[in-house]
């Protein structure tokens, strides 16, 4: 974990980027596979590839359910990955997550990816987040910290198949996005190389 791996300034410009990539694949909400229930947290992506949910399943798509291309993912977030993820080849998916008031996401692995060997790296901007975190079971023993504006963290190695999620977000504990609220970049290697 970095804290405030980005300051100010860098979230900032971070936040204008994440706004220019909704302006062209706007958020959405995914739905549950099979009971079609609505995620709390809004989503949308950037990279060639972009993280979706709806009634058919998880998997990653080239376009946006509308049916445009995701935009490419930022230069700031790119330089980020190159510096923190020691990882030989660029991302091919970020999935940006904008939690609201209330929102939160329960404990689950991330293994859409064709492959594990690369990490992923979370990025937070705004409202602090109670991050909880276990181990590739279920089962293990969860602890939780809090996740603050500008940290990145980097799940890797043994990591990288841990259960994860957010308790929830602590409204007010950030002035960064003038309406509120948490955004969480995941830079992610979904092909395999
Ligand atoms: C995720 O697991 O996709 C997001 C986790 C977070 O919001 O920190
Ligand atoms: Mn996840």
């Amino acid at each position: 974990m970095w804290s405030e791996w980005f300051d100010r300034p860098a979230q900032v410009a971070l936040v204008e980027a994440i706004r220019a990539v909704a302006a062209q694949a706007p958020f959405f909400t995914p739905l549950m596979p099979r009971t079609g229930k609505p995620f709390s947290v809004r989503m949308t992506n950037c990279g060639p590839l972009g993280w979706v949910s709806d009634r058919d399943g998880y998997r990653y798509q080239p376009a946006h359910p509308d049916g445009a291309p995701w935009p490419p993912i930022p230069a700031a977030l790119l330089e980020a990955w190159r510096a923190l993820a020691d990882c030989p080849v660029e991302p091919d998916a970020c999935l940006v997550n904008y939690y609201g008031a209330g929102a939160k996401m329960g404990l689950h692995q991330d293994r859409d990816e064709e492959t594990f060997a690369a990490p992923i790296l979370s990025i937070q901007l705004g409202d602090e987040a109670v991050f909880r975190i276990g181990g590739p079971d279920r089962r293990d023993k969860t602890r939780s910290f809090r996740l603050r504006s500008g940290d990145a963290l980097i799940f890797g190695g043994p990591a990288r198949l841990a259960f994860h999620g957010v308790d929830r977000v602590v409204a007010g504990s950030s002035t960064l996005l003038p309406k509120g609220g948490r955004i969480n970049l995941t830079l992610r290697r979904v092909r395999p190389f």
